[in-house]
């Protein structure tokens, strides 16, 4: 079946209803499972997961509907996991295929195994119990209990839990009297609870499942969503940028989440249960086990989805539009142009996107740019004039990226483009008249209010390693996990998930990390609590070169091309146990995240 195009009109993801208290705002927000109209009207529904108001009915969506905070105004947030059946309340088991001989949360794996390493695994088969989740908010300058450590992950509150599960990974506890000490309160069964400080500039964040091992799979069925954070002193007056409509109407102002999908003839989400690639590598590796990984190195979905449906259309106004662009996709990284032919290779761009601002802020000046590179969890705050074109103008956002994990270059000529018919395409806009007038300033004489770089001086340079490596490196984890690590001299060291902490900032200070890409592939690193400064790459006997132009705001997640060294600069101002890892999923949930320490 091919799935038609530019039938589904898109959705603007509606604000996530809340309760404005005294001095911060409050949501409780549960993941719940539904069907929605992902493909066209006329194919079937998908089972998805999504965040919503818990308690308001029609809020649940996926992608979320959009959490709007203000710079300065704390959001705590309830998280609940309701993944349990409406009537029942039986636990609802995955939508996907959950390969439990990973190094995963792994409820039912008893209390060894809670965390735990697969030669812990005690029952045979594939994982078929509840499902453990928590929450992380991308980009977010967040305490540490209340930033979703993979550990702290937490089952849904249901009397169908078999006896001897876990129900909370080992670090929730810890995060609970934590978070308990701070703001007060106790967390409920099935709860995690958040508060976001929002002392930062205002940026485009977003928030996404974080369970060890299993992220790939939670965020691929749906849990996601924006966290847009306005106002302070690092944002533009309202009115600068396009916005909202009048009176509630058209905005001018429309986040848009990108991500790949593929799907089963029966509407549903398809993702690989088997271990589809390297089958050189698929021997058993997991020790005294026969239990047959399904773990793949990436996943490639065959159908583009922005805000939760396939190929929208989307009719915009002979006007310039701010578009937040985030790349949702597990593996994927887009090459993104605006083009009125959709399949022609190279695309011949028809538009200029000017960047305003990246993951955490906006940029020094704006960037005008005919091709956009955004890796998995890159944002892009970008202003598209499409009072460049006539009335009735079919505008299509192309990719030009690869079907396949992207080794850098320009496109074409290092890696197949992505499919012209299928996933080399994203989005239509159709222009129609403008209604009202033009007041937004013109992208060119923007002066943009960039937050400052992170203070200095510096206090260190860490070496670390980016690395793929068979089983005899790290014993327990199987072969062809990519790991971080750490240079010991010109030796890469790969340290597991397990492993001690190596990375540990005093409480205020900034540091240079010098991140060593010794795998094939560019690997889009994100590190949690800051926002850091890109500073230069520099790739073996070369000289360095400087940040991309887009690149000079405030980041948290940097791209990491093959055999370069990547530095970054950052503040570490709050004390506590974060996480930094590679953000294609698949990655991340083998090995490809570590632990790190402030304090
Ligand atoms: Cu977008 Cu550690 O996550
Ligand atoms: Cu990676």
């Amino acid at each position: 079946t091919t799935v038609p195009k530019y039938v589904s009109s898109l959705l603007v993801p509606p604000t996530m209803p809340g309760t404005p208290g005294a001095d911060l705002d409050r949501y409780v927000v549960s993941v719940r499972q539904f069907r929605q109209q992902v493909l066209p009207r006329g194919l079937p529904g998908t089972t998805v997961w999504g965040y919503g108001a818990e308690g308001v009915r029609g809020t649940h969506n996926a992608p979320s509907l959009t959490i709007e905070a203000r710079v300065d105004r704390p959001v705590e947030v309830t998280w609940v996991n309701g993944l349990v059946h409406g009537t029942s309340g039986r636990y609802l088991p995955h939508l996907l295929p959950v390969d439990p001989t990973l190094h995963w949360a792994n409820p039912g794996g008893g209390e060894e195994g809670r965390d735990g390493h697969p030669m812990f695994m005690q029952t045979p088969g594939p994982y078929t119990g509840p499902v453990p989740i928590v929450v992380h908010l991308h980009g977010g300058h967040t305490d540490e209990e209340s930033d979703g450590y993979p550990e702290a992950w937490f089952l849904p509150d249901s009397r169908s839990i078999p006896r001897g599960y876990a129900r909370v990974g080992t670090h929730y506890d810890e995060m609970a009297q934590t978070y308990a000490a701070r703001h007060g309160g106790t967390w409920a069964p099935g709860t995690q609870k958040a508060r976001y400080g929002n002392d930062q500039p205002a940026g485009t964040l977003w928030f996404h499942d974080h369970a060890l091992g299993i992220t790939r799979l939670n965020v691929y069925a749906g849990p996601a969503g924006f966290f847009l954070l306005r106002g302070g002193a690092y944002d533009l007056e309202p009115g600068v940028l396009p916005g909202p409509g009048p009176d509630g109407g058209m905005p001018f102002e429309i986040p848009l989440a990108i991500q790949d999908r593929a799907f089963r003839r029966n509407g549903n989400l398809f993702y690989p249960d088997t271990r589809a690639y390297f089958d050189e590598f698929a021997g058993p590796y997991v020790p005294h086990s026969d239990i047959a990984p399904i773990w793949n190195p990436e996943f490639f979905g065959n159908a583009m989805m922005v805000n939760g449906r396939t190929w929208p259309d989307h009719r915009v106004e002979r006007r310039r539009y701010r578009l937040r662009l985030l790349n949702g996709c597990g593996s994927r990284f887009l090459v993104l142009a605006l083009a009125t032919d959709p399949t022609a290779r190279p695309a011949t761009p028809v538009a200029p996107f000017w960047q305003v601002g990246g993951d955490g802020g906006f940029l020094r000046e704006p960037v005008a740019m005919e091709r956009l590179l955004l890796a998995p969890a890159e944002r892009a705050d970008v202003v598209v004039d499409f009072g460049a074109f006539p009335a009735g103008t079919e505008v299509f956002l192309v990719n030009e990226g690869p079907d396949e994990p992207f080794g850098g270059g320009e496109p074409g000529e290092e890696f197949e483009w992505a499919d012209p018919a299928t996933t080399g395409q994203v989005m239509r806009f159709t222009v129609v008249d403008r209604v009202g007038p033009e007041t937004s300033t013109p992208p060119d004489e923007l002066s943009l209010p960039a937050p400052p770089p992170p203070p200095g001086p510096t206090a260190r340079t860490r070496t670390l390693a980016l690395l793929e490596a068979d089983s005899e490196v790290l014993a327990d984890v199987g072969p062809r996990a990519a790991f971080l690590g750490v240079m010991d001299g010109a030796v890469a060291v790969p340290l597991g998930w397990d492993d001690d902490v190596t990375e540990h900032p005093g409480v205020g200070d900034t540091e240079v990390w010098e991140i060593h890409n010794h795998t094939m592939d560019a690997h889009p690193i994100h590190v949690h609590l800051v926002q850091f400064e890109v500073l230069d790459r520099q790739a073996d006997g070369q000289p360095s070169r400087p940040a991309e132009p887009n690149e000079s705001g405030p980041k948290d997640t940097v791209i990491a091309y093959p055999h370069e060294v990547t530095r970054i600069r950052a503040h570490f101002d709050k004390p506590g146990l974060f996480v930094w890892h590679c953000h294609i999923l698949e990655h991340e949930d083998h090995e490809m995240m570590r632990p790190f320490r402030v304090g």
